[in-house]
């Protein structure tokens, strides 16, 4: 039996939470590895809508263990409120079921700020991002200056972080114009946030070696998507994580070898939140048909989501940084009654067809997606549980998907509810 990494293959929002949700009925424990509260997932249990942010989607399954690794930035005000608003709807959550890394990073209310000013000031060069501090977060844990989860349990230790870190911030605003931040405040914001987050600390490092070793079944779950990649996406309009499949093993503190089989997550057209190249973006009808069918609204910032055609190429470069080993495809349902569909199959570029996107930004913006049309079907795919009620043209779609990016469909998801799943390949026992 293998352990199974679930990761975004596109610019995230592919339908990672509702595979993860399906997945986690057969592990035992779940774990978040990079990201933070920029990520938005949705589960949805019959007719019930849950919208994860922090918590790992198996939370809301009895008997697993959700685990926040330490390669993720940690709000910890939007983490007790999360925690709150989950519990309100029946979910208990409690050190039993909720253990979060000693060792991860916090994001502040300085993170946030120099996001969003610094975003404010960018004018056409903003990213466009979720203003929630992720990248101020990540450069503090790299810049060895972070408040991280266990300073908050010794008030003397805290202190001295604080310090250290607003004497780098404080100079900072200055420069850009904001107000200094008061030691004192943040101290006392801190200590009155500490008892939320104390509790679920530990050694998660530790936790899950151990629990490795015992055979338990482990799910790692990613945010937002390979090309939102600091190393492999479009940069600078990514996020400042590696979104990657090789991060589960370091933003757990488990090695590679304990990520099994890698299940990448496609959405059957593109999209993608915020600012950056996007080839094969679509303004027309297509584009309006995709946007309102899929609902392609933000999950965290309420942004609409730019649609486009399915673009292999992006996705075949992701099973390769990936190392992915098979597909969930999702959002089949919603290119229904659509009379042709179409897939980014290379680049035009100068006069000259590439089958990558290239790295320099000049060049991303010069591409023209080629595209290949393909015959749409009428029939309903909505709620689809077997391969045989999908219509011939659906099919070869797929098959067509598979071959273009030289990875097989494991999983195909048909609507936003948690068993609308076809099961090709269950990735859990298929290594
Ligand atoms: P994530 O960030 O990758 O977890 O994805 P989001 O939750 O941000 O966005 C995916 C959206 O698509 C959510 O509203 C899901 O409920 C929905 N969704 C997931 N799978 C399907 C599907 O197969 N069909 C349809 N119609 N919606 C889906
Ligand atoms: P999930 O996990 C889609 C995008 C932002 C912005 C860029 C940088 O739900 O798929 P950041 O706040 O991370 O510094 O923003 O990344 N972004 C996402 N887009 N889905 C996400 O997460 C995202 N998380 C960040 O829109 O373009
Ligand atoms: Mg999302």
């Amino acid at each position: 039996m293998a352990n199974v990494a679930v990761i975004g293959t596109q610019w995230g929002d592919e339908g990672k939470g509702k595979i993860v949700d399906w997945l986690s009925a057969q592990a035992d424990i779940i774990v978040r590895f990079q990201g933070g509260h920029n990520a938005g997932h949705t589960l949805v249990v019959d007719g019930q809508v849950f919208k994860l942010s922090l918590l790992p989607s198996g939370i809301l399954r009895t008997g697993k263990l959700a685990v926040i690794g330490n390669g993720v930035v940690l709000d910890p005000w939007a983490l007790a409120e999360e925690i709150d608003a989950v519990s309100d709807r029946g979910v208990k959550i409690s050190p039993e079921n909720l253990l979060v890394a000693e060792n991860t990073p916090l994001i502040l209310s300085v993170h946030r700020d120099l996001d969003r000013i610094r975003e404010a000031n960018a004018g056409d060069a903003r990213i466009g991002t979720t203003g929630r501090g992720i990248g101020p977060a990540y450069e503090d844990k790299v810049g060895r200056r972070a408040v991280r989860v266990a300073d908050l349990a010794d008030t003397i230790t805290l202190e001295s972080r604080l310090r250290r870190l607003l004497a780098h911030h404080n100079p900072l605003r200055q420069g850009l114009g904001a107000d200094p931040v008061d030691p004192d405040s943040l101290m006392a914001a801190l200590r009155d946030v500490a008892p939320r987050v104390l509790p679920f600390a530990g050694p998660a490092w530790k936790v899950l070696g151990k629990r490795f070793r015992a055979g338990d079944r482990i799910l790692f779950e990613g945010a937002q998507g390979s090309h939102l990649d600091i190393d492999y996406g479009t940069y600078p309009y990514v996020t400042s994580s590696n979104t990657l499949a090789g991060a589960a093993a370091t933003g757990a503190g488990l090695g590679p070898a304990a990520v099994g089989f890698v299940l990448g997550i496609v959405k059957t057209y593109t999209t993608r939140v915020g600012e950056g190249p996007f080839p094969s973006e679509l303004h027309d009808g297509s584009g309006h048909h995709l946007a309102t069918v899929g609902r392609e609204r933000g999950t965290v910032t309420g942004r609409n989501r730019r649609c486009g055609w399915f673009d292999a190429v992006l996705v075949r470069q992701s099973c390769v940084t990936s190392g992915v080993n098979g597909i969930a495809l999702t959002k089949l349902d919603v290119l229904d009654g659509m009379k042709e569909v179409k897939i980014c199959v290379g680049y035009e570029l100068d006069g000259e067809f590439i089958d990558d996107l290239p790295v320099a930004s000049n060049r991303q913006a010069r591409v023209n997606p080629v595209l290949e049309t393909l015959e749409g079907w009428t029939e309903s795919t909505a709620g689809a549980r077997r391969w045989a009620d999908l219509p011939a043209p659906a099919i070869k779609y797929i098959r067509r998907i598979e071959e273009l990016i030289d990875c097989p469909v494991a999983l195909l998801s048909t609507s936003p509810e948690r068993e609308d799943v076809i099961c090709v390949t269950n990735p859990f026992s298929s290594r």
